[in-house]
């Protein structure tokens, strides 16, 4: 895809916001992010304050290609290349060594780095305009829904980022997979677009869950790894499919909105979002139904459990997480 000329202004603008040490929100293929330049500790402290995230959590750094990888990363594994090549640009985060250059906030003080080559025609014209790495986190508030559109990133944070690239609704819908590749074992630290199945046949082995690993100490903090996460405000409970109408039954009192891989149930009055019933699809709209069915003054939002299955495991992981973090108020 070529750039219009407005599109190719914006990225101008950009990328002048970005050396002058400011915030910009850009597209991506998996979710918007809120990118600063990953040089700059004045600029990444900034990405902080507007998600309300706290300061130990790493960002996965953006950049351009996979010739870039040198200068972020120490140490280069050929896994991480031959994974380059096959899956970027594309929803996979590599977890190498970091190299010198990059500023501990981006880190979060640890000795690796996340990156990755984001598959949008936006953010690469963005990324090659710049000429270096962006540091970006999913432009929501901490521990909140991640934002698929444009208008959600505004919608949640508004006045807190001085641009918002738009390039329409992301393709992917859920956050990269991110691989630890910096250590003896490769680690699926979090599930995502890239399954473990499709990493196994382009390296040779197959990726441990982090779940698998016996000393939770060695993990490094992954907010996407926090029980509560990406999760709506009103109460969220995870229903098996054959127990979704007794359940609704029972919360007669409660007005409940319902996100359903079938069609609403005759006596059902409320909000029910019938979601695709394939993992992909499912994945693309997950974000915004669940915004959507936030919003809708409902008590409680029942979600019929997703099947158990590999092709499923990103999206069980995030509503799992959700459900947990629901019902919360924000802290801000
Ligand atoms: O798809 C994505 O990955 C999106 C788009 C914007 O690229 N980004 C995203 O960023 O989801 P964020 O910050 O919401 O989640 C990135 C996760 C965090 O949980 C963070 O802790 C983890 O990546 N992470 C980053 N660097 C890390 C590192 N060096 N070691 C372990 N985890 C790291
Ligand atoms: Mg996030």
């Amino acid at each position: 895809m070529s750039l219009t000329e407005a599109q190719r202004q914006q990225v101008e603008r950009a990328v002048a916001l970005l050396r002058a040490g400011e915030l910009v929100a850009l597209p991506t293929e998996t979710v918007y992010g809120l990118g600063a330049d990953a040089l700059n500790p004045e600029a990444v402290a900034r990405i902080f304050a507007a998600k309300g995230r706290p300061a130990d959590h790493p960002l996965i750094v953006h950049i351009a290609d996979a010739a870039q990888l040198t200068t972020w990363a120490a140490r280069v594994p050929k896994e991480a290349v031959a994974l380059a090549r096959a899956f970027w640009p594309g929803p996979l985060t590599l977890i190498l060594p970091r190299s010198e250059e990059v500023p501990d906030l981006v880190t979060g003080g640890q000795p690796t780095v996340g990156l990755r080559v984001p598959n949008h025609p936006l953010a690469l014209a963005l990324l090659r305009a710049f000429g270096s790495g962006i540091a970006a986190p999913s432009a929501n508030r901490f521990g909140r829904i991640s934002p698929t559109t444009a208008e959600h990133v505004r919608a949640d944070l508004g006045e807190r980022v001085p641009l918002v690239l738009d390039g329409g609704a992301c393709t992917v819908g859920i956050e990269s997979t991110i691989l630890d590749l910096s250590g003896p074992q490769a680690v699926i630290l979090r599930p995502g677009g890239i399954s473990a199945a499709a990493i196994a046949e382009v390296i040779g082995r197959r990726p441990m869950g982090r779940e698998e690993l016996s000393v939770p100490a060695v993990v490094p903090r992954v907010s996407g790894a926090l029980a509560a996460h990406y999760a709506p405000r009103t109460a969220m409970r995870l229903v098996p499919g054959e127990q979704l109408q007794r359940e609704i039954e029972r919360a007669a009192r409660l007005r409940v909105a319902v996100l359903a891989r079938r069609a609403a149930f005759d006596f059902f009055v409320g909000a029910w979002h019938e979601a695709p019933r394939d993992a992909e699809s499912y994945a693309h709209d997950l974000y915004a139904s669940l915004r959507t069915l936030d919003q809708t003054g409902a008590d409680l939002i029942l979600v019929e459990t997703p099947p158990d299955d590999d092709r499923w495991r990103a999206v069980a992981d995030r509503l799992g997480r959700a459900a947990v973090g629901s019902g919360e108020a924000d802290e801000t």
